[in-house]
């Protein structure tokens, strides 16, 4: 069970809760809460003269007022003067994982307007949406109850009212919990989450949903000539499987989503170090990042044709696995020799990429861990965004800085594409070291014919080591904001 969120019209002096979050500027108790002080008997006005508190980002207290909410905890949202949907996704965050840690199943939100700065009713009321459901994510599945059970917070009312503010809402929590959901996918481990457990919770999505759905099964991929997707997945046990999932909700050319899907990176023959190799779990996270996508696009409908295609399989070593050296003939027709086993995400990308083709796309979007080079360039703070279309790649930007999952674009020059060329095949997996973000890039381009193309590299920011104020160690669904702001935005 996750969170649900609603709007409440209430008096922020006589809301009777058990847990009060309130985010607030930096500086001076806001007029605001004036109110609030009054009932609380003045409590508030007592820790801001402390100065134990001065509303500093992620900065919290905690107030026990004899008035009707048990406790209030303020919550630091910055300056307002530098109030952004970041930071008061950020400040919602903080106040939704401390509501999740105090083990409340209710509590109420309230954003001072002081904290709002510029940004609009409705964005700040989305951004508190998505902000609480982010913060306040778990995953307890496989745990035992542990002996003093505490309550799942199960819901929080935000105090806001009007059209605005609804409209806010509306996106901020279906966007929320479709993040849950991809966050839910990727944190499974590989034993369970396998191609054709992908394939039932597309099947899951698109039922609820009334989607589209096509799903291709190893014959059918035989079929249609996919060679790099087959010998990923032929080293293991586990069948490669293609999804592909579509929401109509205009007859206009689609946008094209495509997920990576490996569901276990071994590395294949080329073998991975088993230092943290256990993350490789995540390696589907571009996939659960796709289905994220249409739980958000299921629960807004926005006027807009929506593709998503998921390419799935195990990347394994065995008797069956394929090698270094061998040459594979992609659905394009081209021939690619086989570097590294390890470069085994954008084989299955080249072909879902030109599957795309049939769609006549308005545009195609990849998301994949497809590196570790992008670690080493953006850290775990931005994904990078490469692509063939200035317009698409700018309107990709705007859309990770609306929804707070930034990307930093990197260069797709016409040098870097030496270093993929192969001596007996149309092109290599590997390009070695340098670049190997760009060349990564560069051999999915070889694919990615005929519509504009951007690919995202999220391998630096689709779990996190980190656990902090706001969030906890693990699943980030990255990508799953980014592309519901980037869909929405494309509404005729
Ligand atoms: N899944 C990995 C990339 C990755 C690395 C994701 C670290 C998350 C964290 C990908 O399949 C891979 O192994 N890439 C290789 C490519 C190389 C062999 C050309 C890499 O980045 O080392
Ligand atoms: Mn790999
Ligand atoms: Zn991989």
């Amino acid at each position: 069970m996750s969170l649900t969120t609603s709007l409440r019209k209430a008096d922020l002096g006589t809301v009777a809760t058990p847990l009060l979050v309130v985010a607030v500027p930096q500086g001076a108790m806001p007029a605001s809460l004036a109110a609030l002080d009054g009932a609380a008997g003045g409590a508030l006005a007592r820790l801001y003269s402390s100065g134990d508190f001065a509303g500093k980002k992620d900065q919290v207290a905690s107030v026990y007022p004899a008035g009707p909410a048990a406790r209030i905890l303020l919550v630091g949202a910055g300056a307002a003067a530098d109030a952004s949907g970041r930071s008061l996704r950020r400040a919602a965050a903080v106040g939704g994982k401390r509501a999740r840690l105090t083990g409340v199943a209710d509590a109420v939100y309230y954003l001072a307007p002081e904290a709002r700065g510029a940004v609009s009713v409705a964005d700040a009321t989305q951004a508190t949406a998505e902000g609480l459901m982010y913060g306040s994510w778990s995953f307890d599945a496989l745990k035992l109850p542990p002996e003093e059970v505490k309550p799942l917070l199960e819901r929080v009312e935000i105090l806001a009212q009007g059209p605005d503010a609804e409209a806010g809402h509306t996106r901020g929590a279906a966007i929320g919990a479709a993040q849950a959901l991809t966050r839910g996918l990727q944190i499974l481990p590989s034993n369970t989450c396998t191609p054709s457990f992908l394939v039932g919770q597309a099947q899951d999505i698109a039922g609820r949903h009334k989607f589209g759905l096509t799903v291709l099964d190893l014959a059918a991929i035989e079929k249609e000539g996919m060679g790099a997707l087959l010998a990923v997945g032929k080293g293991s046990a586990e069948d490669p499987r293609f999804i592909a999932l579509e929401y109509k909700g205009s007859k206009d050319a689609p946008v094209v989503l495509v997920g990576k899907g490996v569901t276990f990176d071994t590395g294949g023959i080329s073998i991975k170090p088993a230092e943290r190799m256990e993350d490789m779990k995540y390696d589907m996270s571009g996939a659960a990042a796709v289905l994220g996508a249409f739980e958000a696009l299921g629960r807004l409908r926005p006027k807009v044709h929506v593709i998503g295609l998921i390419p799935t399989a195990e990347n394994m070593l065995s008797g069956t696995a394929y090698k270094p050296g061998d040459v594979v003939r992609a659905m394009s027709g081209k021939h690619i020799e086989v570097i590294n086993t390890d470069a085994e995400g954008r084989l299955l990308l080249a072909d879902a990429l030109h599957y795309a083709r049939r769609y006549n796309p308005a545009c195609v979007l990849d998301i994949a861990t497809l590196t570790g080079a992008v670690v080493s360039a953006l850290g775990h703070t931005a994904a990078a965004v490469i692509g063939t279309d200035d317009a698409l790649i700018e309107e990709i930007r705007r859309a990770g800085d609306r929804s707070g999952e930034r990307v930093w674009q990197l260069p797709l020059w016409e040098e870097f594409r030496d270093l993929i060329k192969s001596d007996i095949a149309d092109v290599k997996n590997s390009g070695g070291r340098p670049a190997g973000t760009i060349t990564a890039a560069w051999f999915l381009r070889e694919f990615a014919e005929g519509y504009p193309w951007a690919h995202l590299d999220i391998a630096g920011t689709a779990y996190t080591q980190r656990e902090d104020a706001g969030s906890v160690k693990g699943p980030t669904g990255m990508g799953v904001r980014l592309f519901a702001e980037f869909v929405l935005a494309r509404q005729g």
